[in-house]
């Protein structure tokens, strides 16, 4: 009813959003435009979907008013599709997003793929006052005030340290045998089966050999990771996984990888009742049946944020060598890597930054308006978003806007990797939360795992600079795009020891 309302304004192109800060509208089909895909995801643009937000832009830089920077799609009989690449507009709507009336939802529409493959019933999916409960439930156990306490984090701090010193010291041994001054690695698969063992073993307090983490876990997550982009563009009647049929060699291979991250879920529960790792700080009677999809979200999840965030840094440091040196002269004397020892890196974190602003690990966040809802910029400009909008917040393109990261206000273009453009900003009096990348989002919906995922992250980079030089081999460094981004080539590298 409310979508037939809104036909004669859709069949005279009258545009549904208001204010002075209005989004300029994009076709669905621009024959001949040259733009490199449809701007709405389907089953030949899954693999592509930065393409997509590049859609929405085509040509909008020689625009001068506030569609340089905000378009919109409106297709008969749906709802519209807000895609803003302003920096202003996208704090407002983060700022207005929570469970308060009136407020923006997480539009669920570009994570059905994921709440096929983890369940529904969890912090990512959820809206509204089942998103408060499953916040309270599950974010405190891994929030700054409980992880971060100094006894609490010592422990953490130990083993994580253990179990990158093994997986390093392989690395050397492999080099060293090998004879080579250099040996040649693909940081990407490197870095993931260190972050899948340090979730499952020293987070959750599980015991899974690392072999069994490398071999089977890892390739099995990858593939559902992989399957979840191409179930969001095709599967629109909702088939829950558990129905697919097993007969083509991928769908026989697609219920293994299914049934091997049900084993992982049940051996990351099972130290719970010895209140091992976090198990010690969950406080909750909650049987374990309630706890497995958000389990399943926190596995598949954090390897991929940290895996992309990490790789990333790496791929970075691999072709700015001096910058590697700079951070290597930093932690070559960090033994421990305490939250006060981190934050005394100050090159490595200018480069953890950097990295997320440059190349975040999730390229855009999407809301929905719960209403017919105004936002306002810190600078007075306003934007009625009707309600039922699907809104992408491209962050992937609002972190390379020339006029806002550019060289007028950092000193740098904004399109190059450039850490020294945090020490310019301090020295300009910014203060970081003015100044956002939205690498972890913004407001209530910010990543709980935040300081978890900056430790580990901090953690795997410096032991990595502390051992090894590297060079990258290819000195372009596209993007591709899934679930989160990463390198193309993984951050293909040369190694030579310290
Ligand atoms: C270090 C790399 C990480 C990055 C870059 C990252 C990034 C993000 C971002 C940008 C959001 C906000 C999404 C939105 O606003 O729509 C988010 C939310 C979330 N993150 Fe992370 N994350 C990382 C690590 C982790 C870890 C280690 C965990 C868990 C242990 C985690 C769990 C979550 C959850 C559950 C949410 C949803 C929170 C909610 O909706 O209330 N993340 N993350």
């Amino acid at each position: 009813m409310e979508r037939l309302k809104k036909l004669p304004k859709q069949l005279l192109k009258i545009n549904p959003f208001d204010g002075d800060s209005k989004p300029t509208r994009i076709k669905l089909f621009a024959p001949g435009a040259g733009r490199p895909s449809l701007p709405i995801l389907h089953p030949w643009n899954s693999d592509r979907p930065i393409d997509i937000l590049e859609t929405f832009f085509w040509k909008a830089d020689a625009e001068a008013g506030p569609g340089k920077n905000n378009r919109y799609l409106d297709i008969l009989f749906a709802d519209p599709v807000l895609a803003t690449r302003d920096p202003g507009i996208i704090k407002a709507i983060l700022h207005a997003t929570g469970d308060k009336p009136g407020q923006f939802d997480r539009d669920t529409a570009p994570s059905s793929g994921i709440a096929r493959a983890t369940g529904r019933d969890t912090l990512l999916y959820s809206n509204g006052p089942l998103w408060r409960i499953q916040r309270q439930l599950a974010a405190p156990s891994f929030g700054k005030s409980s992880l971060f306490q100094p006894e609490k984090f010592q422990e953490f701090e130990i083993t994580f340290r253990q179990t990158i010193t093994k997986r390093i010291d392989a690395l050397r041994a492999h080099l060293q045998k090998s004879g080579e001054r250099y040996y040649r690695v693909v940081f990407e698969t490197e870095v993931k089966s260190v972050m899948l063992e340090m979730l499952v073993n020293n987070f959750f307090g599980a015991q899974v050999a690392y072999d069994e983490i490398r071999d089977r876990y890892v390739p099995a997550l990858e593939r559902i990771i992989a399957r979840i982009m191409k179930d969001t563009a095709i599967n629109k009647v909702d088939m829950p996984w558990k129905w697919m049929p097993a007969i083509t060699k991928d769908q026989v291979q697609a219920k293994s990888d299914i049934a091997d991250f049900e084993k992982l879920t049940d051996l990351v529960l099972l130290p719970r009742k010895d209140s091992r790792g976090l198990w010690k700080q969950f406080k909750s009677d909650v049987p374990d049946e309630k706890l497995r999809s958000n389990i399943r979200v926190f596995l598949a999840g954090a390897l991929e944020a940290t895996t992309s965030f990490a790789t990333w840094a790496l791929a970075h440091l691999a072709r700015n060598e001096d910058v590697q040196e700079k951070v290597y002269q930093e932690v070559k004397n960090i033994d421990t890597y305490t939250p006060d020892n981190l934050g005394q890196a100050k090159v490595l974190n200018q480069v953890l930054e950097e990295t997320l602003r440059l190349t975040p690990s999730l390229y855009f966040l999407p809301r929905r308006a719960t209403t017919n809802a105004w936002v306002e910029t810190e600078d007075g400009r306003k934007m009625m978003i009707p309600k039922g909008t699907h809104i992408l917040l491209d962050v992937w393109h609002a972190n390379r806007l020339e006029e806002y990261w550019g060289v007028a206000n950092t000193g740098y273009p904004a399109s190059i990797f450039a850490p020294q453009r945090w020490e310019k900003l301090m020295e300009k009096g910014y203060v970081p939360k003015n100044f956002l990348h939205f690498g972890f989002g913004h407001g209530a919906r910010v990543c709980p795992g935040k300081f978890l995922g900056q430790l580990e992250v901090g953690l795997v980079v410096g032991a990595i600079v502390k051992t090894f030089k590297f060079r990258a081999v290819n000195q372009e460094n596209p993007a591709k795009a899934g679930v989160s981004t990463k390198p193309v080539d993984g951050a293909l590298v040369d190694l030579e020891l310290r």
